[in-house]
C-alpha cells in the first residue's frame, strides 16, 4: 500500500519505519529540510532504541523515503497519515495549528478515495474541522479518520510493533478496511469506533494512567505518616486482578510530552463544554504541586542546600530516552542552584540535550561518568531510574554525611545504609523529617 506520513517527529518517524517493514510504500514529510535530510542519511534527531537500525533498513530496503515536497508524495497515496504536534496553546487547550497546515498542504494533491488519517492527539469533534478543511482544497472525495497512537518513548519501536488494539475511528466501510488491511500484520485486536471515541479514548488512556500515578504518589505520602511501606502496599493492592500491580510505581509526578499536556487538554475541553468540576482539572494542579511538595522534604532532610555538592542522576523524563520535556530535572535543578547548591548532573543518553536545555549556568556542570558525578557529593538525587543508575555499585561513604534520594524507589534501604548514606525514598515508612 503506499502510504505517506506527515510530521517527522517521534509518532511519525517511528509509524513510517514500521508501516515500511510491513512491506508498504511508504513516504515521510516534513516542511523541515534540516530534518529531512538527516533521516535521509538514517540520522534519528532524538535518542529511541532500535529506530535508528529500522530506519536503515527500510531505507536501504528502498520502502521508506522521505521529503519536503507534498505533491510527489502525497499524489499516489491511499493513506495519508498526519502525526504532527500538537502542542498546548496557551489556554491549556490543544493547538491544532500544524494538524489544519498539513491538511491544507495535502488536499490538493489528494487521490480519489485517499484516506487520511488523523494520529496526532486532538481534542473529540476536530475531525470535522479536518474533513472541512481538506474539502476547501480539493474536489476529489475521500475518508477522514482517527487513529490515535499508544506507543510510549523509549519501547517506541516495541509498542508500536505489538500494541494491546488498533483502535480505528471512522466512519466509511472502505476506509476501515483499508486501515484495518494496514494494521493488520500487527496480528492485534482492532476496534472499530466513531471517531470521537477514538479521540476521547486517548485522552481517557492516558488521563486514567497519569491519574493512577498521582494516586499511588498520594497513598505513598500517606505511608510517610503512618509507617507503612508503600512496596508493600502495592503487593496488597496488586493482589486484586480488578487493580493489578503493573504501572503503578511512584515518583516525583509524571512527566514526558504527552501526560501533562493531555491531562491539561482534557480538563480545558470539559471547561470549555460546561463540565467546570472534573478530576483532570484537580490532577493537574496536584501534578504541578508534587515536585515542590517534596523538595521542601528534601530541604528538611539536608538542612538547606546552601555549598552543598549534589549530583542529579537522570536527565530525561524517564529511562531509555533523550526527552526532557517536562522532566523533573527541569524544576529541580534551576531549584538547587538557587538555594546555592553545586549541582553535577549525570544521564547515559540526555547530557547533550541538557546541555542545550540548561545552556551556561554558574554552579552547574555535566559528567560523562557516573564515578564522576557522585564524588565527594553531599546529596545524590536519583531523578529518572536508567539501568546504568539503578544498577551502579554506589561506594561506601567516607568521613563525611551523604544524603541519597532516591525518587523512583529502585534501592534497597538497608544496603545503603549500611554502605554509610541517609537514604530517603518515596513512602518507604515513617519520614525522619
Ligand atoms: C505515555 C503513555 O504511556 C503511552 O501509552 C502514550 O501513547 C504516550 O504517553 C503518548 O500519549 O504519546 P510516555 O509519555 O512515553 O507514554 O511514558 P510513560 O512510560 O507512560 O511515562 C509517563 C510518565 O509517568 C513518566 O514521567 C514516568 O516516569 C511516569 N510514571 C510512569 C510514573 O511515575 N509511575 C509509573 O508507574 C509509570
Amino acid at each position: 500500500m503506499k502510504v505517506v506520513v506527515i510530521g517527522t517527529g517521534f509518532v511519525g518517524v517511528v509509524s513510517a519505519a514500521v508501516f515500511a517493514s510491513f512491506g508498504n510504500d511508504v513516504v515521510g514529510i516534513d516542511i523541515d529540510p534540516t530534518k529531512i535530510e538527516k533521516l535521509r542519511r538514517g540520522e534519528v534527531p532524538f535518542f529511541e532504541p532500535g529506530l535508528s537500525e529500522l530506519l536503515v533498513s527500510e531505507q536501504t530496503a528502498g520502502r521508506l523515503s522521505f521529503t519536503t515536497d507534498y505533491s510527489s508524495a502525497v499524489t499516489d497515496a491511499e493513506v495519508c497519515i498526519i502525526a504532527v504536534g500538537t502542542p498546548s496553546g496557551a489556554s491549556g487547550r490543544a493547538d491544532l495549528t500544524y494538524v489544519y497546515a498539513a491538511c491544507e498542504s495535502l488536499a490538493p494533491y489528494l487521490k480519489e478515495n485517499a484516506v487520511v488519517v488523523v494520529k496526532s492527539t486532538v481534542p473529540p469533534g476536530t475531525l470535522q474541522s479536518v474533513r472541512e478543511r481538506i474539502a476547501a482544497h480539493t474536489k476529489v472525495s475521500f475518508s477522514v479518520a482517527s487513529v490515535p497512537e499508544f506507543l510510549r518513548e523509549g519501547t517506541a519501536v516495541a509498542d508500536t510493533l505489538h500494541p494491546d488494539r488498533v483502535v480505528i475511528g471512522v466512519q466509511e466501510e472502505y476506509a476501515f478496511e483499508r486501515l484495518a488491511t494496514l494494521h493488520e500484520p500487527l496480528k492485534a485486536p482492532i476496534v472499530r469506533v466513531v471517531p470521537e471515541s477514538a479521540q476521547m479514548g486517548k485522552y481517557a488512556a492516558n488521563s486514567y494512567l497519569a491519574l493512577r500515578i498521582m494516586f499511588i504518589n498520594q497513598i505513598a505520602d500517606l505511608c510517610e505518616h503512618t509507617g507503612a511501606d508503600i512496596d508493600e502496599v502495592i503487593g496488597i493492592i496488586g493482589k486484586d486482578a480488578r487493580i493489578g500491580s503493573h504501572y503503578w510505581y511512584p515518583g516525583p509526578g509524571y512527566g514526558g510530552s504527552c501526560f501533562p499536556k493531555d491531562v491539561k487538554e482534557i480538563a480545558e475541553y470539559s471547561k470549555q463544554v460546561g463540565e467546570t468540576e472534573t478530576l483532570f482539572i484537580t490532577l493537574h494542579q496536584l501534578n504541578e504541586a508534587r515536585l515542590p511538595r517534596l523538595f521542601k522534604q528534601w530541604t528538611r532532610l539536608v538542612g538547606g542546600w546552601e555549598h552543598k555538592k549534589v549530583a542529579v542522576l537522570g536527565l530525561s523524563f524517564k529511562p531509555e530516552t533523550d526527552d526532557l520535556r517536562e522532566a523533573p530535572s527541569l524544576k529541580v535543578i534551576p531549584r538547587l542552584l538557587e538555594l546555592g547548591a553545586t549541582v553535577v548532573g549525570y544521564d547515559p543518553q540526555a547530557v547533550a540535550v541538557a546541555q542545550r536545555y540548561f545552556g551556561e549556568k554558574s554552579g552547574l556542570s555535566f559528567t560523562e561518568g557516573l564515578s564522576e558525578a557522585t564524588a565527594d557529593a553531599d546529596v545524590i538525587i536519583v531523578l529518572t531510574e536508567w539501568k546504568e543508575i539503578t544498577s551502579f555499585a554506589f561506594p561506601a561513604t567516607t568521613n563525611k554525611k551523604v544524603f541519597f534520594i532516591d525518587t523512583r524507589n529502585q534501592f534497597s534501604t538497608q544496603k545503603l545504609q549500611e554502605l554509610g548514606y541517609i537514604y530517603q525514598g518515596i513512602g518507604k515508612g515513617k519520614s525522619r523529617v
